[in-house]
């Protein structure tokens, strides 16, 4: 069973997405490194640039399969193998609607088409992988007739795309099973997700018999996306006890990689790598959770084995458990009559729409349990931004950090990134950042702003905190000295 990724070809087709030169080789060595099979780089003929980036992934001899996409043409062929790709993907329509208002061909012309392209690739390529476009709406004895020619011409891998995603995972099935028998070549799937069903349609193509299957990182690809790569590679691995090749515990940290990269955000309930997949937040799941991870979390698939954590969340459905369980993480110990209050207290913020940060937690606790919150370890006394359509953008921070006068400098991407990147120069600890969110509580150029962040350690702790301000680049620095005030005052209280 092997895994081919499309994030670079189909995935930057979605719309609104274009990857950078060096983000794309970057994502090449990403999907090489987590054990990715095969990694469609592009589709050369379609630019000058694009050749130049398949040619530049070709040349990082990573350890995958390279291919890149033809249409069924010699010229495309050549600029494929000009790439040095490993392998050429041809495809050309077989379903009646698209060989009649595409290419205009008649059912005849397109199979000779195909014995030909296969035979021309195979000539100049050691792997070909061939694709009947919207095979899934194609007459399937004709399909048949289709993918034995391409088989027949020396194709080492033969496609069957759900192009417009309408199939269903019986349908499926039941045309796999056919290829399978009926066709002497390996089966790979490519499926849309226009009916939201391209993973079930993946791997019940792989129960079916097919071989390898074709995914995209967060399930980019044109319109609805194509199958997510977490979710078809945990459901192969965690429920069919498939082994997929895929190092499953990258899964999240390549997710937010393409997520960056694509400006195109994961939904905190998407499964496998969204915020929520391991969040609790419910006293009954909460509590159950505290016992035994299993009881409210699939038990084959953990937060670990996809490199994602596991998190009691604050809100209005939390319980005495989970918040006496945060608290004694951080080595504070409220008593029965206190932690009624800081249950109460933080169900009182959530329902008025605030969202309860672990910083706000410990500050209610402290508070409440009277026992002073133990300083700040870092205190920012001045900080200066300079920005603009010509500068690169930069941040100088003064602080006083365990009352001593430090300062930092640094450049960023906007000024948020070279404010946070300067205040991380001068922490102590090693820290990440993990996620940033803002939003505008009022509408307006003036709007207030109101930015959540959560830090990471070294020991894979998880810190949110937040800051508001009618400037966003002081509420982002106030959130993230909330933070590392946090997990110092955290510290602190572990070494005592
Ligand atoms: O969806 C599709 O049919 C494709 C082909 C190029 C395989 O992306
Ligand atoms: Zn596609």
């Amino acid at each position: 069973m092997t895994v081919f990724d499309t994030t670079l070809r189909d995935g930057e087709q979605t719309p609104g997405i274009s990857f950078t030169f060096a983000q794309k080789l970057e994502i090449a060595r990403q999907l090489a490194s987590i054990g990715v099979h095969a990694i469609e780089a592009g589709f050369p003929a379609s630019s000058q640039g694009e050749q130049e980036t398949v040619k530049a992934i070709a040349d990082q001899k990573l350890d995958a399969v390279i291919c890149g996409l033809a249409r069924s043409r010699t010229e495309d062929v050549d600029v494929c193998i000009d790439c040095d790709v490993d392998m050429v993907h041809v495809f050309i329509p077989t379903s009646e609607v698209q060989r009649v208002h595409t290419i205009k061909k008649t059912p005849e012309e397109v199979l000779d088409i195909t014995r030909e392209i296969v035979s021309y690739v195979r000539d100049h390529c050691e792997l070909c992988m061939f694709s009947a476009m919207d095979a899934t709406r194609t007459d399937t004895e004709y399909l048949i007739k289709v993918f034995r020619a391409a088989a027949d011409a020396g194709a080492t891998i033969i496609n069957v795309p759900d192009t417009v995603g309408v199939y269903t995972p019986t349908a499926m099935k039941n045309l796999i099973t056919r290829i399978v028998s009926e066709v002497n070549c390996p089966v790979d799937v490519h499926c849309h997700n226009d009916f939201g069903l391209a993973v079930a349609n993946t791997t019940t193509a792989v129960e079916a018999g097919a071989s390898q299957v074709q995914v995209t990182v967060n399930g980019l690809g044109e319109r609805a996306g194509n199958a997510d790569i977490s979710q078809t590679v945990m459901i192969l691995e965690s429920i069919y006890g498939v082994k997929t090749g895929i190092k499953t515990a990258s899964l999240y940290e390549t997710s937010r990689l393409i997520s960056r990269y694509s400006g195109i955000g994961v939904l905190p309930i998407q499964p496998v790598v969204g915020d929520n997949a391991f969040s609790h937040e419910s006293g009954i799941h909460s509590h159950g959770v505290i016992a035994c991870a299993a009881t409210f979390e699939p038990g084959i698939m953990t937060p670990e084995m996809v490199g994602h954590r596991r998190r009691l969340t604050l809100g209005k459905h939390v319980g005495r458990h989970a918040v006496r369980q945060m608290l004694t993480d951080a080595h504070i110990n409220p008593s029965e009559i206190e932690i009624d209050r800081i249950v109460e207290k933080v169900k009182f913020m959530s329902v008025k729409g605030k969202k309860v940060t672990d910083a706000d937690l410990y500050e209610i606790a402290t508070t409440i349990m009277g026992i002073g919150n133990g300083g700040r370890a870092i205190e920012l006394q001045d900080i200066a931004i300079m920005t603009g359509n010509h500068v690169i953008p930069t941040a100088s921070v003064k602080a006083l950090v365990n009352g001593k006068e430090l300062v930092c400098s640094s450049t960023g991407n906007g000024p948020v990134d070279a404010a946070l990147k300067a205040i991380l120069g001068i922490v102590p600890a090693k820290v990440q950042l993990k996620e940033f969110n803002i939003e505008a509580i009022s509408g307006g150029s003036d709007a207030i702003g109101h930015v959540n962040i959560a830090i990471e350690d070294d020991h894979g702790h998880v810190f949110s905190a937040s800051g508001s301000g009618d400037d966003i680049v002081l509420a982002s620095t106030e959130a993230m000295v909330n933070a590392i005030n946090l997990l110092q005052r955290i510290r602190q209280a572990e070494t005592k």
